[in-house]
C-alpha cells in the first residue's frame, strides 16, 4: 500500500510575465494518505484550486513536482487520469438538452464503461444520491442542488481511487449539502481506499469530513495536522465571545488593540446584537476591551469565554497574514 496517495514537492504555480507576475503557488509541499479525507482551507486567491488543477493534470506546475497514486502528473498525466476524478460546485455539468441519464449515460462512454456495467452504475447513482425522478428531466430545468447531485454521480462513474471536490457543496441548502457530504465521507469509506481532496470555504464542513485539513494563504502553507490537533494548538490562546447590542457600530479598533490576535463578528437583523468572537494574548486584553466598549458607549450584553473552532484557527492563521499584508504594504 502506497504510504502517501498524493505527495507534493516545492509546487510553484506563476501566473503572467515579466512585471505583471501572479505567484499562485508558492512552494508547496503535501501529503496525503491513501483513504484520507483532506481539506484544503484558505481566503480567495489562496491557491487552493491551483493545486488542484496540477493535481488533476489541467495544468502544469512551473516547477516542483506532484504525484498522484505514485505517478507524476507531469511524465505521466494519461495514467493520473485513469484514477481520478473532479468534481467542481457550482459547474453545469453535461449537456441542458439532454436529460439527465442521457448525460450519464453520454460520461459513462467517454469514460469507456461497457454498456451493462453502465447501466447498473448510473441506476444506482441516481437512486444512491435521491435523483431518481429526475431521470428523464432535461438538465437544464434542475435545481442547482440536483445538479450539483448529478456532477457528483458524473464524478463516480469511473470508480475513481481519489476524487477532487472543489467547493462540493457551494450553493447548496443545508439539506442536501449535508446529503452531498455524508454521501462522499461514506464513499471513502466504503471504498476503504477512496482518497479525497476537497476545497471548501465552510469550516464546520472540514471539521465533519477532513481527516485533516491545510490551511493556504497567498500560496503557502500555513498549517497542516487534523482540525482536533488544530484546535488543540489554540487551546493557549483565550477566547471570549462579546455579545454587544448594536449591529451599526464599527468593532474594526478590536481588531486593533495590543494583545489582541484575532476578531470576526456577526451581526443579527433580527436581534439587533453583534456576536464577536475575540482571541487575545491574555485574558487581560478581555477587561481592556469591555472598558473600550464602555467607552464607545456599546452596551455589553454578556461575554463567555468559548472552546476553539476550526474557524478560530483560520482566523489565527489567515488574519495574521493579512496583518502581515497590511503592515508591508503600509512600511
Ligand atoms: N489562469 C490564470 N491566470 C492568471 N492568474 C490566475 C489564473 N488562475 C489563477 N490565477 C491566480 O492565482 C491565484 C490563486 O488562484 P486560485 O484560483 O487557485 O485561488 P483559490 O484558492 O481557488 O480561490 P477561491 O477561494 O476564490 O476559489 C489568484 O491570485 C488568481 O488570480
Ligand atoms: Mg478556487
Amino acid at each position: 500500500m502506497l504510504e502517501n496517495f498524493v505527495e507534493t514537492r516545492g509546487l510553484v504555480r506563476t501566473f503572467g510575465k515579466k512585471n505583471d507576475v501572479v505567484k499562485a503557488l508558492d512552494g508547496v509541499s503535501i501529503s496525503i494518505r491513501e483513504g484520507e479525507i483532506f481539506g484544503l482551507l484558505g481566503p480567495n486567491g489562496a491557491g487552493k484550486t491551483t493545486i488542484i488543477k496540477i493535481l488533476t493534470t489541467l495544468l502544469l506546475p512551473t516547477s516542483g513536482e506532484a504525484y498522484v497514486g505514485g505517478f507524476s502528473v507531469v511524465k505521466e498525466a494519461n495514467k493520473v487520469r485513469n484514477i481520478i476524478n473532479l468534481v467542481s460546485g457550482g459547474e453545469t455539468p453535461g449537456y441542458g438538452i439532454l436529460t439527465v441519464s442521457e448525460n450519464l449515460w453520454f460520461f459513462s462512454q467517454l469514460y469507456g464503461l461497457p454498456s451493462s456495467v453502465a447501466k447498473e452504475k448510473i441506476k444506482r447513482l441516481t437512486v444512491d444520491l435521491d435523483f431518481k425522478k429526475y431521470a428523464t428531466t432535461r438538465m437544464a430545468k434542475l435545481s442547482t442542488g440536483f445538479k450539483q447531485r448529478m456532477s457528483l454521480a458524473r464524478g463516480l462513474l469511473n470508480d475513481p481511487k481519489m476524487l477532487f471536490l472543489d467547493e462540493p457543496t457551494l450553493g447548496l441548502d443545508v439539506l442536501t449539502a449535508k446529503r452531498l457530504r455524508t454521501y462522499v465521507i461514506d464513499w471513502a469509506k466504503r471504498e476503504k481506499k477512496g482518497t479525497v481532496l476537497l476545497t471548501t470555504h465552510y469550516m464546520a464542513e472540514a471539521d465533519e469530513m477532513c481527516d485533516r485539513v491545510a490551511i493556504i494563504n497567498n500560496g503557502k502553507i500555513l498549517a497542516c495536522d487534523s482540525p482536533t490537533a488544530l484546535k488543540e494548538n489554540l487551546k493557549a490562546t483565550p477566547i471570549a465571545k462579546i455579545d454587544v447590542s448594536s449591529i451599526q457600530a464599527d468593532f474594526s479598533f478590536i481588531q486593533k488593540m495590543r494583545g489582541v490576535v484575532g476578531c470576526s463578528e456577526t451581526r443579527s437583523i433580527q436581534t439587533g446584537v453583534t456576536s464577536l468572537k475575540v482571541m487575545a494574548q491574555n485574558e487581560k486584553v478581555f477587561s481592556d476591551i469591555m472598558s473600550k466598549l464602555n467607552e464607545e458607549k456599546l452596551k455589553v450584553l454578556s461575554i463567555n469565554e468559548t472552546e476553539p473552532t476550526l474557524e478560530d484557527v483560520y482566523i489565527r492563521l489567515v488574519g495574521k497574514g493579512f496583518e502581515q499584508a497590511e503592515e508591508k504594504a503600509n512600511a
